[in-house]
C-alpha cells in the first residue's frame, strides 16, 4: 500500500513531468515516441475518422478532430507542441504580417495555438522537399513565422536509417525554442546500416510472386542509400535500347515494380501507398515476397503489439503518414536534455535553457 508520503511523491512526479500536444496526430507516432521518453500527451487532434480509431484503440483517448475548430480557451498548458502537417502552399505576400499572412492554412492555425500557450518547444516534421516548396517561400514562412514569435529555430534532415531502422526515410525537423537553440549534432545515430533481414516475420501468410512474374539482375550493388535492387517485377517494362542488366534503373521501371535485397535497407513507405507493392528477395528460400504490414509497421519503428487499423488500405496509408519512432524518441531526449535539463552538456546550471 502506498503511504502517504510515497503518494505526495507520485502527484509531485507526475507534475514534473513535461506535457506535450500532439497535433495532426494520425495514428500516434509522436505519442508512442514522447510518452516512451516519459512525457505526458496533454492534447491531440486528427481529423481522419480512421487515424481517430487507431489512436483511441492504442492509447485510450480519442483526439479532437479538425485544428480549424479549436477553441484555443479550453486548450491546457504544454511544454512542447509536436506537429507533422500536410505540406500547403501559402500565399503570402513576404514578411508583412508574420503568421498572420499565413491565414487560410493548417500552418496559421499551428501558429494561433503557438500564440496562445507560447510552449518552451515547437517540433515539426514534414517531408524533405518542404525546404523547396514554392521555390522556398514555404520555408521562409515557417521560419519567419515562428521567429516572429520569439522563437529561435534549427531544422535539419533526418534518415531513419541512422537511427536503426532499415529504411531509408529523410524527413525535416524543424525545432524552435526559446532560449538556446537545439543542437541536431547530439542526436545519437549509427552509422552502420541495418538491414532489413533483421526486420522480417519469421512465419505468417506471405504473398510470393511466382518465378516468371520477375527478373533478378546480375551483380546487384548497394546504393549510397542502403538501398540494393535485386530484380524488378516484368509489368510493362520498355526493354527497347535499353542496355541488358540495367533494365531496373530505366525511368520507366517505376519503385513498385522493383524488388529489393533483404541485405540492405528499404525505399521510403510512402503514404499514397494503398496495397503495399513492397518485395523482397529471400536467398536462403530463394523466392520473392510482399513485405508484409507487420514488417512494415516495424521498419517504421512501431512495436508488434500495436494495433493496426481492420482495413489494409488504411493501414497502408497510415503508416505511410506516420514517423519513424526511433528519430522522435532519440529528438523527445534530446530536448529534454538540451533544453529542459538543469544540468547542461558542459555542466553549467542552467533553467529551462536560461542561463542563471
Ligand atoms: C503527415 S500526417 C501526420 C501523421 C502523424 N505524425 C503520425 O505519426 O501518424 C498529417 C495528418 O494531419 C491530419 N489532418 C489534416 N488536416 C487536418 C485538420 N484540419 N485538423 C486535424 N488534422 C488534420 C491528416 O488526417 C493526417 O493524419
Amino acid at each position: 500500500m502506498l503511504t502517504s508520503l510515497n503518494k505526495i511523491l507520485l502527484i509531485f512526479m507526475e507534475e514534473l513531468r513535461l506535457k506535450f500536444a500532439d497535433l495532426f496526430a494520425g495514428i500516434g507516432g509522436f505519442r508512442l515516441a514522447f510518452e516512451k521518453a516519459d512525457y505526458e500527451c496533454v492534447f491531440s487532434c486528427e481529423i481522419d475518422q480512421a487515424c481517430q480509431e487507431v489512436y483511441l484503440n492504442n492509447f485510450g483517448d480519442k483526439p479532437k478532430s479538425d485544428i480549424r475548430k479549436i477553441d484555443l480557451k479550453t486548450l491546457p498548458y504544454f511544454d512542447v507542441l509536436t506537429a507533422g502537417f500536410p505540406c500547403q502552399p501559402f500565399s503570402i505576400c513576404g514578411r508583412r504580417k508574420g503568421f498572420h499572412d499565413t491565414r487560410g492554412t493548417l500552418f496559421f492555425h499551428i501558429c494561433e495555438i503557438i500564440e496562445h500557450i507560447n510552449p518552451p518547444v515547437v517540433v515539426l516534421e514534414n517531408v524533405k522537399h518542404i525546404l523547396h516548396h514554392d521555390q522556398g517561400r514555404t520555408l521562409e514562412v515557417i521560419l519567419y513565422s515562428l521567429e516572429d514569435m520569439g522563437y529561435v529555430v534549427n531544422y535539419e534532415t533526418v534518415n531513419s536509417r541512422d537511427f536503426g531502422l532499415p529504411q531509408n526515410r529523410e524527413r525535416v525537423i524543424f525545432i524552435a525554442t526559446k532560449t538556446r537553440k537545439f543542437n541536431f549534432k547530439n542526436l545519437r545515430k549509427s552509422y552502420i546500416f541495418p538491414t532489413l533481414s533483421e526486420f522480417l516475420c519469421t512465419s505468417g501468410k506471405f504473398e510470393y510472386l511466382n518465378t516468371e512474374e520477375y527478373t533478378m539482375i546480375d551483380n546487384p550493388k548497394q546504393q549510397p542509400s542502403g538501398l540494393i535492387f535485386v530484380g524488378y517485377r516484368n509489368k510493362s517494362i520498355w526493354k527497347t535500347g535499353i542496355r541488358p542488366n540495367t533494365e531496373h534503373l530505366s525511368r520507366v521501371h517505376h519503385q513498385p515494380n522493383r524488388i529489393y535485397s533483404i541485405a540492405g535497407v528499404h525505399p521510403t513507405i510512402p503514404s499514397q501507398e494503398t496495397s503495399g507493392r513492397f518485395f523482397i528477395y529471400i536467398p536462403e528460400e530463394n523466392v520473392v515476397r510482399k513485405l508484409t504490414i507487420r514488417e512494415c509497421y516495424r521498419i517504421m519503428g512501431f512495436p508488434d503489439d500495436f494495433k493496426i487499423h481492420s482495413n489494409l488500405a488504411e493501414c497502408y496509408k497510415q503508416i505511410g503518414n506516420s514517423v519513424c519512432i526511433p528519430v522522435i524518441y532519440e529528438l523527445a531526449n534530446q530536448i529534454k536534455k538540451q533544453i529542459f535539463s538543469y544540468q547542461d552538456r558542459e555542466g553549467e546550471i542552467v533553467n529551462n535553457g536560461m542561463k542563471s
